[in-house]
């Protein structure tokens, strides 16, 4: 069902090729403000000028000591591979301060990273007197799973305010059904209400199934809950988060024979604002865990479905033999922002710790918008890594551009297009770009759409290309709208960038007009036994082209040929009939 495409020549890719001695290039940090691309690898921090990576970037080396690389080589691990510095962590932290941690050879380090006020301040400085044991490092819940991440060599998770006071606060330790040795995915803050202090924190994260939970998967995905100012309990659950709660994300496809398809390794997480700040959209991108059977898709979820779980029921089991149930009792469980009229959550009443303690985990799976995927591939060699959206206004609409990472080093770029609701989406594939020259997998990325660029990270190095090319889709009309690129629309002599402001000719709901013949060049007449020449080289990756062949029951000696994929609607005539 879906088109084979041929790799686009990746032109317009600017790539800087990684240092001899460093590679992962995993943690980024878009500084739109400084115009730079801060990257953290193995053993340096990068900073890039967001309009050319390779015009003078700038970089700094910060190995793990000798000491720490050489008690690494001794407890066994790999030299080459985990004795090394990855940066982890790169978070604003003050106005001219980063804050920056790495995993310093299993002796996490933290440190401040000097940028100056300004872009013309021209600083790119670490603050090597001020170096901190990032380790059991008093930090806010979003700081210590940051931390917590630096050890587990995941990815940078902080792209939250800086921290403003320091709380030791983590997740309750040996206990599994808690955290159940979780891989976390990303953190962010979200609105509850008008009331900042309401807000929560979400972590998107997998881990191993909890003892009892059958559901006969060895790793759940999951979204995680906590209120922002949880201070830990008073007497219980000192330090440790008391307003923990986790649910399961759901993605999977109905089978033919009745068994779902389900893609449980959640990979990466997209949060696409919205005008309303409480209720963001996520994109979740997962593979499957099977290693016979490979598999990707893209799942998108809304704040509503993930509330209504996170209000109730609640699973409980009443001993380590039983199963989990709905729990039916009193749940004294208060909300973020009072704590049922306590101040701080060191004032909650012993019932609701031990309630809390016991029942971290909801009874309900949150399911995606539509029930289904809206992207999936089974058939391909490649398995999605990474995902970014853009929010495009074209002509007809708003529509969310996905650009999709793949472990081969490629970015699929893929619009859905609501037929006639969410349930029911047309997947567009507009381009397919390869990115790095050996496949390798794409482990970062990030979209600024003040520059209009797209960037990517891997083992290899880092890549920037433009969110659009609309000149490869040709100068004609028709191949324009074909395309169905929103980004791209035919300006009455080539394929450019569509401004909302301007006038262009742009068909993305329609550009695929089946059965419909609009122009009368979309289709020839032929005399039986005769032939002729029927063109088919579309520029454009969607311009695919059928000629049909229908008898004209009129005259019956002739032949119709039909153009199944004629031009748009708006083009003019003229440009179309070659
Ligand atoms: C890696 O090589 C670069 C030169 O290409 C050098 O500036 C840098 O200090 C080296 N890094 C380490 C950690 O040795
Ligand atoms: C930002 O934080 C750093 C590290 O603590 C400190 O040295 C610097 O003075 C701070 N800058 C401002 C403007 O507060
Ligand atoms: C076309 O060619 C076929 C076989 O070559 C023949 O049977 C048929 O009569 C021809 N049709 C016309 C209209 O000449």
């Amino acid at each position: 069902p879906f088109p084979k495409l041929s790799m686009v020549e990746s032109s317009n890719l600017i790539t800087f090729n990684g240092l001899t001695n460093s590679s992962g290039y995993d943690t980024f940090l878009l500084d739109e403000e400084r115009g730079r691309l801060l990257v953290g690898a193995e053993d340096h921090v990068f900073s890039f000028d967001l309009v050319n990576l390779n015009r003078e970037h700038k970089q700094i080396a910060w190995p793990a000591t000798p000491s720490k690389r050489d008690e690494c080589k001794w407890a066994g691990k790999d030299l080459g591979k985990e004795c090394s510095n990855f940066i982890r962590v790169l978070q604003p932290y003050n106005s001219t301060h980063l804050y920056i941690c790495g995993t310093g050879a299993f002796h996490p380090i933290c440190a401040y990273l000097e940028m100056g006020k300004r872009a013309e301040d021209n600083i790119f400085r670490l603050e090597s007197s001020h170096f901190e044991n990032g380790r059991g490092k008093a930090l806010r819940p979003q700081d210590a799973l940051c931390v917590h991440n630096v050890r587990l060599h995941g990815k940078g998770l902080c792209h939250l305010p800086h921290p403003r006071e320091h709380h030791p606060i983590r997740t309750e330790q040996h206990d599994s059904r808690w955290l159940n040795d979780p891989r976390f995915v990303g953190v962010n803050l979200i609105p509850e209400s008008d009331n900042p202090e309401d807000d929560k924190i979400f972590l998107f994260f997998k881990e191993n199934a909890m003892d009892g939970e059958h559901t006969g998967k060895a790793t759940i995905a999951r979204i995680g809950q906590l209120c922002k100012n949880d201070l830990g309990g008073h007497r219980s659950l000192v330090n440790k988060w008391t307003t923990f709660l986790k649910a399961r994300l759901t993605c999977s496809v109905p089978g033919l024979n009745g068994i779902d398809t389900h893609f449980d390794e959640l990979q990466d997480v997209f949060l696409m604002s919205s005008k309303d700040p409480k209720n963001p959209v996520i994109y979740a991108v997962f593979t499957t865990s099977s290693n016979i059977f490979k598999g990707s898709a893209v799942c998108m979820y809304n704040m509503a479905d993930i509330r209504r779980v996170f209000l109730g029921p609640y699973a409980h089991r009443d001993g380590p033999t039983y199963q989990w149930v709905p729990f039916q009792g009193r749940v004294p469980y208060p909300p973020c922002k009072t704590f049922g009229g306590f101040d701080s959550t060191k004032d909650l009443p012993d019932d609701v710790i031990t309630f809390a303690r016991g029942h971290p985990a909801m009874f309900n799976p949150v399911h995606p918008i539509g029930g289904r995927p809206i992207v999936v591939r089974t058939d391909v060699d490649y398995q999605f890594s990474q995902l970014v959206v853009d929010k495009v206004e074209a002509e007809d609409g708003q529509y969310d551009v996905m650009f999709i990472g793949t472990d081969l080093g490629t970015v699929l770029k893929v619009v859905t297009i609501p037929r006639e609701s969410w349930h029911d989406l047309e997947e567009v594939v507009l381009e397919e770009m390869t990115v790095f020259r050996e496949p390798t997998p794409i482990t970062a990325m990030e979209l600024s759409t003040k520059q209009q660029q797209l960037y990517l990270g891997s083992a290899l190095g880092v890549s920037q290309m433009p969110l659009h090319r609309c000149e490869v889709y040709g100068k004609a009309c028709a191949e324009c709208c074909l395309a169905r690129d929103p980004y791209c629309a035919w300006d009455g002599t080539e394929c450019s960038r569509y401004f909302p402001t301007a006038n262009g000719r742009q068909d993305i709901r329609d550009g695929d007009p089946l059965p419909v013949l609009r122009p009368a060049a979309s289709w020839r007449y032929g005399v039986e036994n005769s032939s002729m020449f029927l063109e088919c080289s579309p520029k454009s990756q969607r311009a695919l082209i059928y000629w049909q062949l229908q008898k004209d029951p009129t005259r019956t000696a002739n032949m119709r040929w039909v153009h199944t994929h004629s031009a748009c609607k708006m083009c003019p005539i003229h440009h179309h009939s070659q």
